[in-house]
């Protein structure tokens, strides 16, 4: 039986420039591997905590020289020469060694990329694709692959806030493959492109998750365009192609107020708002329609939208148990967007999606808006089974290792896309 000879720890840089972590592991038996983590620009605050370094002269503060040292330091030596561990295991000597709720003391960044260079290192060791050594830890039968939602249009934190709504999604519904529902997106990304040149004069730039980022001149046009775009590519909204839309309500929310472009509206004028949308274009998910503390109106607005739309919560839930059981217990929401390192290590966040899975709750899994060309997600949403995988657009290397990845798992396995139901 192997042990663990080395845990190690290399600072990199993510997709928007800015530093992150990144951990090695090394097996007695030569099988070593490594993975890097996400980083997020609009946070919920009740994710674990990100650790940086707060020294203004390097990176603005964002350095993650003190988690790297915290892996080296703290986590390296308490597990280098022991014998191999489950991932459960693992994370409880992670989560030990950090000794905080928050994770504030290692640093989540620290935690959970060691957890899943383990967890890569692992399946590397049981020669067992990575997807599947995520469906064994949590008694998945890989059956179906997750629908993709790819982002078309972006605004909010993840460009220049032009519209409040933070990204429009497309969901290729009539796509059977994810070869082809990334076909059907990239032309309807094409149309979204040739509507922007022609409309509002732009050119090809994109946001921080590769949405386009035209200046609507209302949130009515940003929703028209979009069904426009899907109608000059030969589809049937609704039918081909859908609208899942991420409304990341908490940052335009303040002293109960939703500041919504020039509008101040109430939380029930807000869902009265989201309801309408709904009921006018083909929207099939609206991930945080309203603020994370706002929990007085999310029983209203599921109770307007459910059957039509999914009520998702981001910024609401943090992928954290605590906050999933209580939006239960209010009947907040019916399905959680899921974000490992809200959570900090993959045991966490993996009792997260049991909990939505109980309450009978669709998930949807997610990477950040800063992300790395490392390509774990889509095995993570293909183990875990999730019902949807949202990595962002269709035009940046590190949101397409996620696709390609996905590509090859369909490959290798013939396995079917979910079905919208
Ligand atoms: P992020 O947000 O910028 O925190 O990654 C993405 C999202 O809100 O889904
Ligand atoms: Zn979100």
């Amino acid at each position: 039986m192997p042990k663990i000879v080395e845990i190690s720890a290399l600072e990199i840089l993510d997709s928007r420039g800015r530093p992150t972590v990144k951990a090695y592991c090394t097996l007695s038996n030569g099988v070593s591997s490594s993975a890097s983590v996400p980083s997020g620009a609009s946070t919920g605050r009740a994710e674990a905590h990100e650790l940086r370094d707060k020294n203004s002269d390097r990176y603005g503060g964002l350095g993650c020289f003190q988690a790297i040292q915290n892996i080296r330091e703290v986590i390296a030596p308490s597990l280098q020469g022991r014998d191999l561990l489950t991932q459960a295991e693992m994370d409880e000597v992670l989560l030990a060694l950090d000794g905080t709720k928050n994770k504030s003391s290692l640093g989540a960044n620290a935690l959970l990329a060691v957890s899943i260079a383990y967890a890569r290192t692992l399946a590397q060791h049981q020669k067992i694709p990575l997807y599947q050594y995520f469906a064994n830890q949590v008694g998945h039968q890989v059956e179906r692959l997750p629908r993709l939602t790819i982002n078309l249009f972006s605004g909010g934190k993840h460009a220049g806030a032009q519209v409040p709504i933070q990204d429009i999604l497309v969901v290729p519904l009539s796509a059977p493959t994810v070869r082809e529902g990334l076909h059907h997106t990239w032309q309807v990304y094409q149309s979204a492109v040739k509507i922007a040149k022609e409309k509002y004069n732009m050119r090809w730039l994109t946001a921080d998750e590769g949405g386009l980022a035209p200046s609507f001149s209302s949130l009515q046009e940003l929703f028209t365009t979009t069904v426009d775009a899907i109608e000059k590519s030969r589809y049937i909204p609704g039918q081909d192609l859908a609208i899942a839309m991420d409304v990341a309500a908490s940052h335009f929310y303040c002293e109960n107020t939703y500041f919504l472009g020039s509008e101040s509206l109430t939380g029930m004028e807000m869902s009265e708002r989201l309801k309408s949308w709904v009921d006018d274009y083909p929207i099939i998910s609206v991930e945080d329609g309203l603020a994370e503390e706002d929990w007085e109106h999310w029983p209203y607005l599921k109770s307007s939208i459910e059957g039509k739309a999914l009520v998702l919560g981001d910024d609401l839930l943090c992928t954290n148990t605590e906050r999933i059981q209580k939006a239960i217990e209010k009947n907040a929401a019916n399905a959680l967007l899921l974000k490992v390192n809200q959570a900090g290590t993959l045991t966490e966040a993996a009792q997260a999606l049991k909990l939505a899975r109980s309450a009978g709750w669709q998930v949807t899994i997610s990477a950040r808006s800063g992300e790395t060309e490392d390509d774990w997600l889509a095995d993570l949403a293909v183990g875990w089974g999730g019902d949807q995988i949202k990595v962002g657009s269709i035009t940046q290397s590190e949101r397409l290792a996620k696709y390609n990845r996905l590509l090859e798992i369909e490959a290798n396995t013939g396995l079917p896309v979910k079905e919208w139901h």
